[in-house]
């Protein structure tokens, strides 16, 4: 670490990095031999989610220390902050209410408005499902594509696709983000236009590979079906820029509002969330709200000491900020959590990658890790080497389902022990001296066992969370995606950065017009880089 890690003035700082030095020889396995409580006192639950985070580099100090930490910034007031609608998102000046729509007390801010576009939802997915909408001919809708990119996509995907047993069978949910045509001409390929529902999902009707794939959808549309015929039975939009939906032919009854007070990343609990709802129904989709809400209001109400938000936040801080770890590792041991990493890499990377704080200085210390990871036990064959044996620390946190979606499913119990066998095997390694005897037992001389056991070695005191849950339920999925938002917050807060703005993305949308241009010819004032300039003229030869 180049400098001190000290974003207030509390000297906290100063003792978690001096707790840090006295934990230099600190072996994990031997914790739980010294406090035989250590799994008690390092386990907790919430909103139907168990959390173990005994198996981390921490002592009963370590945690009084965070909690001490956030503590000294005002967590508690911050929090409250987010809840109330204050403007927590200061760069762009508005609050960040995604808690709000999965509010079901009716006392959250814009609570009217929300319910009403709940309201709407709830019309037009039964309107959907029972086939009253047909499309431009008269044909019943078959099959949804959701069209957008981001917050608009992959909170969507992940909540259909993890509650595909949820699926009402009535409506295929498909989705298209890329700029690349291949993802959405494939996926046309299988579609009959006359039953296929378009939904525009933008939150600000002006994503490039958003308005691109619409546009290619309306061709098709109109390819098929005649162009100037209506098309409104084929096109939703969601958006809180219905100016511009209207403008791109979308009919204002189909137009489902959003607002600039819900992040992108943070929307699918919006009307964003409409391709989910049609794919699970409603009374499921507010399954998954009530989920989060039970999350919001355990990261509200319960003592740092045993929140779980707070903790999950804490704990990546320490490796971050003192143990200068710089990636992370989430690993569902559930295959429709496969997902999750993508949705989590926009929600943390997207929000904490930043490098300005609310003082408006250059930060001298590391936010945000990179986020990775796959689901489980496909990366056991792959990237786990690099895990168990390589120089990186990277904490993981690992999720899996206590039951089988399906009683009696012989390969649960497989799943499940190798969730546990990964986290163990992080922990407690392997010596050099148990595999040189392992060895010589199976009759390897003993000078060839010297050799091999370096190679064979597992340094062991590699820290991993474990999340549990019963089965992956809508209120567990809501749940899990609200624990990881607010553990995002916390971070936003101990790291003094705004986690609801993205000025590095605008920056590059910038940019890919300006190249757009000079590809086309339009432009010829802009020169950039000598090699871009080089690709550039290299494009443009083989035009
Ligand atoms: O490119 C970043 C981003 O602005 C994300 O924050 C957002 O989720 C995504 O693009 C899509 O934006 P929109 O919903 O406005 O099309």
């Amino acid at each position: 670490m180049k400098k001190k890690f000290k974003p207030s003035n509390s000297k906290v700082w100063d003792e978690l990095a001096a707790h840090r030095q006295s934990l230099n020889d600190f072996n994990l396995t031997q914790q739980f031999t010294l406090h035989k409580d250590r799994f008690d006192s390092m386990h907790s639950s919430a909103a139907g989610l168990i959390f173990d985070y005994s198996k981390n580099l921490v002592t009963k100090e370590t945690l009084e220390l965070l909690v001490k930490a956030v503590e000294s910034i005002g967590l508690k007031e911050k929090v409250e902050d987010l809840f109330r609608g204050a403007k927590v998102n200061r760069t762009e000046d508005r609050p960040a209410l995604h808690t709000a729509l999965r509010d079901f007390t009716g006392t959250a801010p814009f609570s009217n408005q929300i319910n009403s576009v709940i309201d709407s939802m709830t019309t037009l997915v039964e309107r959907i499902q029972s086939r009253v909408w047909r499309g431009a001919t008269g044909k019943r809708i078959t099959d949804i594509v959701n069209i957008g990119i981001g917050g608009s996509h992959l909170g969507p995907m992940m909540v259909t696709d993890a509650l595909k047993a949820y699926n009402q069978g009535k409506l295929q949910c498909h989705f298209v983000s890329n700029l690349d045509s291949n993802d959405i001409n494939f996926i046309l390929k299988g579609l009959e236009p006359e039953s296929t529902l378009f939904v525009i999902s933008s939150k600000s009707f002006s994503t490039l590979e958003t308005l691109q794939n619409a546009a290619t959808a309306k061709v098709w549309l109109e390819n098929t079906i005649g162009i100037g015929r209506d098309l409104s039975g084929n096109f939703l939009a969601v958006t809180a820029s219905p100016d511009k939906a209207c403008e791109f032919g979308i009919s204002p009854e189909n137009v489902l509002p959003m607002w600039d007070w819900v992040g992108g990343r943070y929307s699918v609990w919006s009307a964003i969330g409409i391709t989910a709802a049609m794919s699970i129904g409603m009374e499921n989709f507010n399954r998954l709200r009530s989920g989060a809400a039970e999350m919001d209001k355990h990261f509200r109400e319960a003592p740092f000491e045993s929140n779980l938000p707070v903790i999950l936040a804490m704990l990546d801080v320490w490796y971050i900020n003192y143990w200068g770890a710089q990636s992370h590792a989430v690993l569902p041991y559930h295959h429709q959590l496969r997902y999750l990493p993508e949705f989590l890499q926009q929600l943390e990377m997207e929000s904490n990658g930043k490098s300005a704080s609310l003082s408006n200085s250059l930060l001298t210390y590391p936010t945000a890790s990179v986020l990775w990871g796959t689901v489980e036990t496909n990366g056991q064959h792959s990237f786990h080497q690099l895990l168990h044996q390589g120089t990186h620390l990277v904490p993981v946190d690992f999720i899996v389902a206590l039951r089988p979606e399906k009683k009696g499913d012989p390969h649960h119990r497989y799943l499940f022990a190798n969730c546990l066998a990964q986290a163990n095997a992080l922990m407690t390694g392997k010596s050099v001296e148990m595999i040189h005897q392992d060895l010589i037992s199976q009759g390897i001389t003993d000078e060839i066992a010297d050799e091999m056991a370096i190679h064979r070695q597992m340094t062991g005191n590699r820290p991993s969370n474990t999340l549990l849950f019963d089965q992956l339920s809508p209120e567990v999925l809501g749940a899990l995606m609200a624990l990881y938002e607010h553990k995002v917050y916390v971070q936003s807060i101990v790291w003094n950065i705004n986690a609801f703005d993205q000025w590095g993305v605008e920056h590059g949308k910038v940019i890919s017009n300006q190249v757009y241009d000079r590809l086309s010819d339009q432009d010829t004032e802009i020169q950039f880089d000598p090699s871009t300039e080089g690709l550039i003229s290299i494009y443009k030869k083989l035009k």
